[in-house]
């Protein structure tokens, strides 16, 4: 085949793709994935939030690649996995009873603390700054690489800055697929969404991005109040992940609120947008007009919705959706990392 082409096309690394659905698939995948990290190279990682693209977080070298290949500005600091409490408190200058209290709370899962760095964190992972964002992640894989190599993982999401994070192997491979060595297929992410980042440096603690452990949550095991941290226009360069434009679909999103069928073409209409253009994603009044071609419905179920969330809007743009339609989602806690990720894809 390769002989007959008229001319040589430039040869385009593609990443390896590793499956890890048997227990000697996932041995398989685990070493590789081991060895390549240890010798200062990237790859992408399954996790319980979104894929990972992870490196030797102590290796700063290997971490200024991460900022490379996603292109991410270098002033946003870069979350630190860790498969045990003693590798997490290797990672800060001191663990503070709150961080204790969280983290036998809540991990391994989707909960991020910022704490005070300790010094065998290099800067590039923190953008300069005294804190690191530590978590350990629940996904099997990640926590036997981990385990594996012995050091900590810095990984930011596996997608190109300001798009849409990825949720399974496919996604990665269509964004990162031509700049990463090898891509770890765990299946689909099971909680959907971003971790909670939980800023630890001030009493009381700040919730600086939200997921899917809430702020009543946090709470209710801290035993005090958790700051909500206002959030919109990156005021801040405290998480540059609140910056307002993020987490973006390639379409337009917009969320609605509609009360029935008549009152959603009503609003189109006004909007200008021919419904064949438009595809809806919907949770509780589900339109059947067949006018709209495309209409998803996720269930009304918080943890139903962030599951599912990101990959419909993944399918919308590989469909070429122009507009996606989201169907406005309750303002109760636990729909408000949703509601905050909705927000920013319509910016
Ligand atoms: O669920 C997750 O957190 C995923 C998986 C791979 O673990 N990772 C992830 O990383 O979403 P990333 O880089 O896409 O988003 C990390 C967020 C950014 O908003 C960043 O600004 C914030 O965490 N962050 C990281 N370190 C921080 C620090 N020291 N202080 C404040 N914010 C920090
Ligand atoms: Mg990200």
């Amino acid at each position: 085949m390769r002989d007959s082409l008229p001319c040589e096309a430039p040869v385009t690394v593609q990443a390896e793709i590793l499956e890890a659905n048997t227990t000697e698939l996932f041995e398989v995948a685990v070493t590789r994935a081991a060895e390549l990290l240890t010798a200062g190279e990237l790859v992408a990682l399954p996790t319980e939030t979104v894929y990972g693209l992870a490196a030797n977080a102590l290796n700063p070298r290997a971490v200024e690649r991460i900022y490379e290949i996603k292109e991410r500005p270098a002033n946003n600091p870069i979350i630190v996995h860790v498969a045990s409490l003693e590798m997490a408190r290797s990672c800060v200058l001191h663990w503070p009873e709150q961080a204790d209290k969280l983290g036998r709370a809540f991990w391994p899962g989707p909960l991020t603390m910022v704490l005070p760095k300790s010094a065998i964190i290099p800067e590039i992972v923190t953008a300069g700054g005294g804190t690191v964002g530590i978590r350990w992640p629940s996904h099997p894989l990640m926590q036997a690489v981990i385990r594996r190599c012995g050091f900590p993982l810095a990984a930011p999401s596996a997608n190109l800055s300001t798009q849409l994070s990825p949720t399974n192997a496919e996604h990665v491979r269509q964004q990162l697929g031509d700049r990463v060595p090898l891509i770890v297929d765990g299946g689909q992410s099971q909680v959907g969404i971003e971790s909670s980042v939980l800023d630890l440096t001030t009493s009381p603690a700040r919730l600086l991005r939200p997921g899917m452990i809430h702020e009543e949550a946090v709470a209710a095991v801290t035993g005090e109040a958790t700051v909500v941290e206002a959030g919109l226009a990156g005021q801040t360069l405290k998480s540059p992940g609140l910056l307002a434009k993020h987490y973006a679909p390639k379409a337009h999103l917009r969320v609605l609120h509609w009360v029935n069928e008549t009152d959603l073409s009503r609003q189109l209409d006004q909007l200008e947008l021919n419904p064949a253009a438009v595809h809806v994603l919907a949770h509780t009044r589900i339109p059947l007009d067949p006018a709209l071609s495309h209409v998803s419905v996720i269930p009304h179920d918080a943890e139903a919705f962030a599951r599912a969330l990101y990959a419909e809007l993944h399918r919308c743009d590989e469909q070429g959706a122009e507009v996606i339609i989201v169907e406005q989602v309750p303002s109760k806690p636990e729909w408000r990392a949703i509601a905050d990720r909705l927000k920013r894809a319509s910016a």
